[in-house]
Parts: C-alpha cells; sequence; structure tokens
C-alpha cells in the first residue's frame, strides 16, 4: 500500500505494510530519528510525535492510520535550526540528561503549551503523564516548562 503522508511541511510517501509502525517508517524510510524507540509498548512516550496536531505515540500507530494525514516530528520544530522557546528553556534549565525521553517530552510539552500557555505545575504535570523519564528528571524539566508559562503569564498581565 502507497501510503502518503505530509511529514514537517513535506510531502513523503511509504511504499510498504500499511501495519508498519510510523515509527519505523520516520526513522528507517525517512531518516528521522529524533522520535526515539525505546518500550514499542505505548508505555514511555519517547516516540511521540503529532498526527493532524494530536500527539500519538508512534510506535502503536500502523502507518496506514496516518495516510493523508500531517505528522509533525521533533525535527519539525522551529524554523531554520533555531531552537524554539521551549527547547531553550529546558536547555537553559539544565534539564536534560541523557535525552533519550527529550523529543517525546517536547512534543508533549508543545502541545500542553499550545493549548493551555499558562499552564500550571499541576497542568505540566498531568501533561507530562505519558512521558518517561528514566534519569527522572522530572522537577527540572517541569520547572522549566513553568518558567516558559510564567513568561506568558506576565506578558498577559
Ligand atoms: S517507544 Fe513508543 S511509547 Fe515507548
Ligand atoms: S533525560 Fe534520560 S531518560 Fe529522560
Amino acid at each position: 500500500m502507497a501510503v502518503r503522508i505530509k511529514v514537517n511541511g513535506e510531502e513523503r510517501s511509504f511504499d510498504g505494510d500499511a501495519v508498519t509502525p510510523l515509527l519505523d517508517v520516520l526513522r528507517d524510510s525517512f531518516f528521522l530519528t529524533g522520535a526515539k524507540d525505546v518500550c514499542r509498548e505505548g508505555f514511555c512516550g519517547a516516540c511521540m510525535v503529532h498526527v493532524d496536531g494530536v500527539p500519538v505515540n508512534s510506535c502503536l500507530t500502523p502507518v496506514g492510520l496516518v495516510d493523508a494525514k500531517s505528522v509533525l516530528t521533533i525535527e519539525g520544530l522551529g524554523d531554520g535550526g533555531e531552537l524554539v522557546p521551549l527547547q531553550r528553556a529546558l536547555e537553559e534549565g539544565d534539564a536534560v540528561q541523557c535525552g533519550m525521553c527529550f523529543p517525546g517530552i517536547v512534543m508533549s510539552l508543545t502541545n500542553l503549551l499550545a493549548q493551555q500557555p499558562l499552564a500550571t505545575r499541576d497542568d505540566i504535570k498531568r501533561g507530562l503523564c505519558g512521558n518517561v523519564c528514566r534519569c527522572t528528571g522530572y522537577e527540572r524539566i517541569v520547572d522549566a516548562a513553568l518558567r516558559l508559562a510564567g513568561n506568558e503569564r506576565r506578558a498577559n498581565v
């Protein structure tokens, strides 16, 4: 089956088994290795991408289900190779340890902060409930996202 997907704004196609996980198509056919292959069971969120704006675990998403849809991966964030404010906040907050979970965490937080730019600490924790950080650096991650939400909050006063 030929599957057509808009990936990070570019039309791509995959000719193969429709049940191939989207994660494998992104990594092995399109060479977009930002989404990480970790548990492959929908448990850790390291493979998270957005499909038509909704975060999904790409390891559990058959590529046939994203035919004619838009996929955003971590590589598609930002403009011209610049980090987006969220990535800068995580870097400045020294939140990244081994980094394995980070593509998924950034995609989850991107969605959360788009929906709730003034997110509270509890909102951010809830927004990350599908992402496991084995380095257990959650507090710095949450602090960095909260600083960003706090900036929005101040800008809205
Ligand atoms: S690799 Fe997909 S949820 Fe863990
Ligand atoms: S930084 Fe290592 S798994 Fe999260």
